[in-house]
């Protein structure tokens, strides 16, 4: 692909559907890291271990979803967690991931439609870069919830904008009025892309899963 890598952040976000969104992340694997952390200056996946380090123990088991090529679970795994697992849409990202070594299990799967795992089955939940425009809708938080433990974590990355307008604000307070889960903290507005989209701001958010 020759293409600059904000054209390929725009291109992945005019997919009009998960197979077209799917085959784009496949094709922009290989270089993905490089584009992100080179060009974009990408600082989410190392703010959100830190936040989730303050909350979920070393021994823990950990789904990574929407792992893509594992930037996360290579700095969950510095921070000494050893019990990840990755799940993703995108093989290719997968692939990616695998080589990383840090991960146990690596999955394919669609967040938004029910997720292959047994209820109960992680101590947390990791999704960073994922919950947004063209990508995994607010209802996906949903299976995150029934998938991770009562005393668990589900910690997300969004943006307050998508928050606001996009049925975020709508489905945390449901999932909250429901009792499936209570807030645990929000972080401050922080550019996960400084160099690439310094416009564009992000918030880390953590739950902490109730007993079903
Ligand atoms: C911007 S990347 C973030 C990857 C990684 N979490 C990171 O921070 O580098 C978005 C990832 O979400 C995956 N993705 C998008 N929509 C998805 C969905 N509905 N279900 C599962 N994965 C999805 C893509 O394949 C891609 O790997």
């Amino acid at each position: 692909m020759n293409m600059e890598s904000d054209n390929k952040v725009q291109w992945v976000y005019a997919s009009e559907n998960n197979q077209e969104l799917e085959e784009r992340y496949d094709e922009w694997a290989k270089d993905y890291d490089e584009d992100l952390e080179s060009d974009f200056g990408y600082v989410m996946p190392r703010a959100a271990a830190k936040a989730f380090e303050g909350f979920v123990s070393k021994d823990a088991k950990v789904l990574d979803a929407g792992a893509g090529t594992g930037l996360v679970g290579r700095e969950l795994h510095r921070l000494g967690y050893a019990n990840l697992d990755a799940m993703d849409m995108s093989g290719g990202m997968l692939e990616v991931a695998r080589s990383k070594g840090v991960y146990g299990e690596l999955h394919q799967m669609t967040m938004g439609g029910p997720l292959g795992f047994d209820t109960n089955s992680y101590d947390a939940a990791i999704c960073v870069g994922v919950l947004t425009l063209g990508h995994a809708p607010a209802h996906s938080l949903d299976e995150l919830v029934r998938i991770t433990k009562p005393g668990g974590c589900v910690l997300f990355t969004l943006r307050p904008d998508i928050y606001e307008r996009n049925g975020f604000r709508e489905r945390q307070r449901m999932l909250e009025s429901d009792g499936k889960w209570e807030l645990a903290h929000v972080s401050e507005e922080f550019q996960g892309l400084p160099k690439g989209e310094p416009d564009v701001y992000f918030q880390v958010w953590v739950y902490k899963v109730k007993p079903n």
